[in-house]
């Protein structure tokens, strides 16, 4: 501060002389001159918002059979505004066998029976939008049930629908006549041949997920032509865009361009896994196929056409895949000038970073998404979802609110799945009680927890009501999490502090112009601690530092913040800190407390 003064001084000084030199005129004009507010460029409403993952099944049951619906979604909207989200999108919603709760979809145009009707449907999307909420969908093009239509007339060779799926002929069995092998070594995301043996058929047909889901025939005009039907119809109905399903998987490798037959993934020579794992191979032929780009190009054509045709608000695309780098930004387009989804979603904090992470691997994680982003797009930030295991629990409790900070101060879009505004833990799920068919496919009774979704999965805790305030039912879909008497929405309302009230202040501080707008800068102080600044010429800097540590305090210091001019106020601070809003930090030295994170707001530069 003395050191900026000093040099302010000497400019004026020389600026004075330079002025009386020039006859006094230079110098009254800089004299009076205050920064300029820079100038803003408008953002359009999904780049900067706060966007929020339901799980339909879980979040609010109407009815008591135990199993959330969209009479329940209705009755908690109001939720949303309050927890300070823009938009929500909820996994499949769709008439579903259920095999894999929603992602098995039967009919693409009809709600599923357990969570409503189309009427429920409009209904939930007019009170979202009075709301000002925007209102996503799932797209699911993959793959489509074995009970939908599709599928039923294709295994029947119906020829409108033959060519829907990929079917494939297999080969010959040496050893056993009566059977055939399938076209190639190819594992399915759940375990087991991706092939699976249609004796109606007789003919393979493809599956890169469960038996139950078949994968469409990308190569085929008439499956292209329909995807586009099918979002036609739900944006025709209100929606505001898509999540879209497992992109990576679209396409696999064809025999035509290897020799006649489908080709073999290379062997991963992991030898803990046996032919029939996923992870025996390497997915060559079956994922991240160059091909599956063009049809996100083109459905990104699709929604920005059918806003030229029909007016409104952007319908945006949300890509989802697991992918390195270099693929998952192609997503949003490529170099030849095409453009893809809106953002890729970034599962960088769920790939790459964990409990055991130190402040510089979070640093690193976030600046390898920034440096690999295109340049002028949108980047966005997940830190959990339907398939992994919540953010508290692959974190620990008391990074919740650090996390939440970090997620909310980030440049772009902040993503939210469902109870992490409370920070909701992992629930216990026994082997008895376990529905997922990833789960029940891959493991057994000692090892299915590997690969259990169901523990991120369970109820949403409302309160500390009947099966936490989810349903009126003790019955549901998948048991509510053990701890809902300590930790729900009611009693974090009430608490004097809590993860809702930290997160609710962090929702409402991005509206702030700094963080819409302003530039970043994130860097490590220690192992243990990082800042994320963000600033912007004539509007407040505001400062999150984290520190990220088990066990171990920390000791930082601010004056290694760019832009950040102390006295700062503690705008907002994770609940186990001794510190609370309000505190003003006069001294460089701070001492952060194990998970300690503060949000600071200091002048602007
Ligand atoms: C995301 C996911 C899973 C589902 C799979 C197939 O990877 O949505 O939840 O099982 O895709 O649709
Ligand atoms: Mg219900
Ligand atoms: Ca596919």
């Amino acid at each position: 501060m003395g050191k900026v003064l000093q040099i302010i001084g000497i400019t004026v000084g020389v600026l004075a002389v330079l002025g009386l030199i020039a006859g006094g005129i230079t110098w009254a004009v800089l004299a009076n001159r205050s920064p300029e507010p820079p100038e803003l460029r408008p953002l359009d409403w999904w780049e900067h918002c706060v966007l929020y993952q339901i799980y339909p099944r879980s979040f609010k049951d109407s009815d008591g059979d135990g199993i959330g619906d969209l009479q329940g979604i209705i009755s908690e909207l109001e939720h949303f505004p309050d927890a300070g989200i823009d938009a929500i999108w909820m996994s499949p919603i769709f008439e579903s066998p259920m095999i894999d709760f929603g992602y098995d979809i039967s009919n693409f145009y009809k709600i599923h029976h357990e969570y409503g009707t189309i009427e429920d449907f409009r209904e939930l999307l007019e009170k979202a939008h009075s709301l000002g909420l925007k209102v996503l969908l799932d797209f699911v093009p993959n793959h489509a049930s074995t009970f939908s239509e599709y599928f039923e007339e294709s295994e029947a060779g119906n020829p409108e629908y033959a060519d829907y799926f990929v079917w494939a002929d297999g080969y010959p069995d040496p050893d056993n006549d009566t059977n055939r092998l399938p076209p190639s070594n190819w594992v399915s995301q759940f375990g087991g041949s991706a092939w699976e043996w249609s004796n109606q058929r007789q003919q393979f047909y493809l599956h890169q997920f469960a038996v139950e889901q078949a994968d469409f025939n990308f190569r085929h005009q008439p499956v292209r032509d329909e995807m586009i039907n099918i979002m036609r119809f739900w944006l025709d109905e209100g929606a505001d865009g898509f999540r879209v399903d497992a992109l990576p998987y679209m396409y696999e490798a064809h025999p035509d361009d290897h020799e006649g037959r489908y080709p073999d993934d290379p062997l991963s020579g992991m030898s803990q896994f046996e032919s029939h794992q996923l992870g025996y191979t390497i997915p060559l032929y079956t994922k991240d196929l160059i091909e599956l780009y063009d049809v996100v190009y083109e459905w990104r054509d699709f929604t920005d056409e059918y806003q030229k045709e029909h007016g409104g608000d952007t319908r945006v695309l949300f890509s989802e895949g697991y992918a390195n780098i270099s693929m998952t930004m192609l997503y949003y387009g490529n170099e030849a000038g095409a453009t893809g989804a809106h953002f890729p979603f970034n599962f960088d904090f769920i790939t790459d970073v964990s409990a055991e992470s130190n402040a510089r691997d979070f640093v690193y994680v976030i600046l390898k998404w920034l440096t690999y982003m295109p340049f002028g797009a949108v980047p966005n930030w997940v830190f959990g979802n339907h398939d992994n295991n919540r953010m508290p629990t692959r974190f620990r409790e008391t990074m919740v609110d650090g996390i939440n900070a970090l997620n909310m101060l980030l440049p772009g879009v902040a993503v939210t799945y469902q109870g992490e505004e409370i920070g909701m833990k992992d629930g216990y799920v026994s082997w008895e009680d376990t529905v997922d068919v990833e789960a029940c496919n891959r493991g057994d009774e000692d090892t299915y927890h590997l690969y259990s979704r169901d523990p991120a999965r369970t109820p949403y805790h409302w309160n500390n009501s009947t099966s936490a305030g989810f349903s009126t039912s003790e019955d549901t879909w998948l048991p509510v999490a053990e701890d809902y008497m300590e930790l729900n929405l009611a009693k974090q309302k009430e608490d004097a502090r809590s993860h809702y009230k930290v997160y609710q202040a962090l929702s409402s501080l991005r509206k702030h112009t700094t963080l819409s707008h302003g530039e970043y800068d994130i860097r490590a102080f220690t192992d243990n601690s990082f800042y994320l600044v963000r600033s912007l010429r004539t509007y407040d800097t505001l400062v999150l530092v984290f520190n990220v540590a088990a066990e171990a305090s920390d000791t930082i210091d601010l004056s290694r913040v760019p832009h950040l001019q102390l006295p700062a106020t503690v705008y907002v601070a994770s609940i186990h800190s001794s510190r609370d809003s309000g505190t003003i930090i006069a001294n460089n030295i701070v001492t952060l407390g194990p998970g300690e994170a503060l949000v600071l707001r200091g002048p602007p530069i």
